[in-house]
């Protein structure tokens, strides 16, 4: 990280089928940390978040409410702001994929890849699940649904094809030679035995549904909505104009870098390098992915009831209590459990005795010896002052540690 000047930090582009829950509010948190940070560190920052709101499953959503999808859609998205406005998130950019830019930057990339022969017109038949989004092989259901448990279908339809399936060996390379591309490293084994395993090729339109932006030359085909979606990372850095001074910076020339849950690995660490290689396009520093939040040991899901609002936690217990209970009970790429108790404990123990009094303290005493101005350091006395020095070493700790997603304090 200390080599760029620039840090580009982006969350997922959330769905907009329901409100947003406890984990939407932990992915965005991670990214506000670190961006504040490397505000704070001096670096060119920027700081990405958005909606996700084509496709069939925002299409379906929009119905069971009996409204058009783009009336649903702005409904739901600003719950999506507001979330980020009362956990503080201080974003630089907010993509919807129902704006304009967006659908340009999309259709950009599509030609790029049909430029460079990397699309071809085909029809697909094999299982689709509308709750992930996502194509399944039949190896890979498990008592036939996905290996999600979500729901699967079949379908039978003309479809655009990615070659994917000739990327195999570049994206291997690509693990190899970027050890750190994908953070942490049992998240990329995992990606390494999928891609090593084989790939075929993707497909990347849909004829059954209207909802999403139209294949370029052939509006009976939407765009597949992944595709749609990654392609938000583009959009805000001003996509397609690749010889703007904010695409070069935050783009080509940065540490830019995607946090995701590990629900959506597949898509971030194996499609979106390869269409970035087959668009002829640099490829982000990092994918770096967090595990998941469970309700008190379980699963959380509408349908078990157990869903927790962070909106109604800030409430509360306060903004600053729920940001640091969240980001300092689970380890980044571990599993974290959500329980009242612990979090009632940790603000109590640690945020007020520890850390609050150690503010007390040391504001008091700034106040009783220094009128309450910080005073100005003598540089001479910095040279040989140990604990001078050693704050100044702290800072030089921090940036290593958040270079490295961690976030925890390192005491036990
Ligand atoms: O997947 N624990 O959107 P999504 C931790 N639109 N994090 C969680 C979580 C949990 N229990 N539940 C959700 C999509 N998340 C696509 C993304 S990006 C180009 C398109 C977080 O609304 C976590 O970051 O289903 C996860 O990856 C994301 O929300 C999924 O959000
Ligand atoms: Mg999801």
């Amino acid at each position: 990280m200390e080599q760029f000047e620039s840090f580009y930090i982006t969350t997922p582009i959330y769905y907009v089928n329901d409100k947003p829950h406890i984990g939407h509010a932990y992915t965005s948190l991670i990214c506000d940390v670190a961006a504040r940070f490397m505000k704070l560190a001096g670096k060119n920052v920027k700081f990405t978040t958005g909606t996700d709101e084509h496709g069939q499953k925002i299409e379906k959503a929009a119905k069971t409410k009996g409204i058009e999808p783009k009336e649903f859609t702005d409904e739901i998205s600003v719950t999506f702001r507001k979330l980020a406005e009362l956990m503080n998130f201080d974003y630089d950019d907010f993509i919807r994929t129902t704006e304009e830019r967006h659908e340009k930057a999309v259709i950009a990339l599509w030609n790029r890849l049909e430029e460079r022969g990397q699309i071809y017109l085909d029809s697909y038949s094999g299982w689709y699940s509308v709750r992930d989004e996502a194509f399944y092989q039949e190896s890979e259901l498990i008592y036939g649904r996905a290996p999600t448990g979500a729901e699967v279908q079949w379908i039978k339809e003309e479809s655009y094809f990615f070659r994917l399936s000739s990327w195999q060996n570049k994206l291997l390379e690509l693990y190899e030679n970027q050890p750190n591309f994908i953070f942490p490293e049992s998240r990329k084994n995992e990606v390494v035995s999928f891609v090593k395993s084989g790939l075929t090729d993707l497909s990347i339109s849909r004829t059954s549904f209207n909802w999403g932006i139209k294949v370029p030359e052939n509006d009976k085909h939407v765009i597949y909505v992944w595709i749609d979606a990654l392609t938000n990372y583009l959009t805000s850095i001003g996509f397609p104009n690749i010889e703007d001074e904010e695409y070069k910076k935050f783009w080509t020339n940065s540490f830019n870098i995607h946090v995701i849950g590990k629900d959506i690995l597949r898509f971030h660490a194996v499609y979106w390098p390869a269409i970035l290689l087959a668009a002829d396009l640099p490829l982000p520093k990092q994918i770096a992915v967090h595990g998941w939040w469970l309700n008190e040991g379980e699963k959380i899901s509408k349908s078990l009831g157990n869903v927790i609002d962070p909106i109604n936690l800030a409430e509360e217990f306060g903004v600053d209590q729920l940001r640091y209970f969240l980001l300092r009970e689970a380890s980044f790429g571990q599993d974290g459990n959500f329980s009242k108790k612990n979090m009632i404990s940790r603000i109590n123990s640690e945020l007020a005795n520890n850390i609050g009094n150690l503010v007390q303290r040391t504001i008091s005493f700034l106040h009783k010896q220094c009128f309450g101005v910080v005073p100005v350091v003598d540089r001479n006395l910095l040279k040989d002052d140990e604990s001078l020095q050693n704050c100044k070493a702290i800072i030089d700790q921090v940036m290593d540690h958040l270079s490295n997603q961690l976030f925890q304090s390192q005491q036990k």
